[in-house]
């Protein structure tokens, strides 16, 4: 808690000055972003390696991390003032459960892999599968926090479920449902046809896109 606190307090204070999160988030802190974070932290086992992509200030990242000494996190994020505070966080809270990683997610494609990708307010669901789904081991799990959009977010991707090779989705309702829906989407790979359709590098998203593409092409050429 002392460490939770102290994060919240820099989130308050440089996090607002340096502009990572706005002024109006400050007084809602707690239930908005850091008890809405560590909801979570029990989908996560003991040991496993937790890539967070696009952490901003280090949600989910940075709570998942106090609330789990236990996990090893690396954070992902393209931006240098971002990145710079997460790194002075770590150092000033003591973390050493944590590495900042600066890039894009698929600038790890095909370097570095994960039990489990977390994902919060980073982008739709059919690219957040392009982007984290390369990073996932074999028998992980990408996990996207999602609202009431949930649904209707799984239904826009099926397109890249089917291309990356995904298991359907489960969606699981956590936390208060009173205190506003918390969705956790969870994607995991099919035991089918992902080896052919799991493209690997740092093309990843075009070939995925290649594939869904050809797909369509075959499925015309089939129709005609
Ligand atoms: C709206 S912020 C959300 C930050 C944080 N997850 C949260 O819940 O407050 C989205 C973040 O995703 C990062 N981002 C955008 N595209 C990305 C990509 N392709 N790979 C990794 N991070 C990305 C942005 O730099 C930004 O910090």
């Amino acid at each position: 808690m002392a460490l939770a606190a102290r994060y919240a307090d820099l989130l308050c204070t440089e996090g607002v000055v340096r502009g990572l999160i706005g002024p109006r988030e400050a007084p809602r802190i707690w239930d908005r972003h850091l008890l809405n974070c560590v909801l979570m932290a029990p989908a996560l086992a003991t040991g496993q390696r937790v890539a967070d992509i696009g952490s901003g200030a280090g949600l989910p990242g940075l709570v998942l991390a106090i609330a789990r000494p236990d996990v090893s996190f690396t954070l992902i994020e393209p931006l240098l003032r971002r990145t710079t505070f997460l790194e002075e966080v770590v150092a000033e809270l003591g973390l050493d459960n944590v590495t900042v990683e600066r890039g894009k997610a698929d600038a790890f494609h095909g370097k570095q892999s994960f039990d489990v990708v977390t994902a919060r307010a980073v982008s739709a669901l059919s690219n957040l599968i392009a982007w984290g789904m390369p990073l996932v081991a074999a028998d992980g799990a990408l996990l996207v926090m999602k609202g009431s959009s949930a649904e209707d977010e799984i239904e826009g991707a099926s397109e890249a479920l089917q291309a990356w090779g995904c298991a359907p989705p489960d969606v699981e309702e956590i936390g208060d449902p009173d205190a506003g829906a918390v969705r956790l989407v969870r994607v995991r790979w099919s035991g089918g046809p992902r080896v052919s359709l799991r493209p690997q590098g740092a093309g990843a998203a075009k070939a995925g896109a290649r594939a869904r593409s050809k797909r369509r092409q075959g499925k015309r050429r089939g129709d005609a």
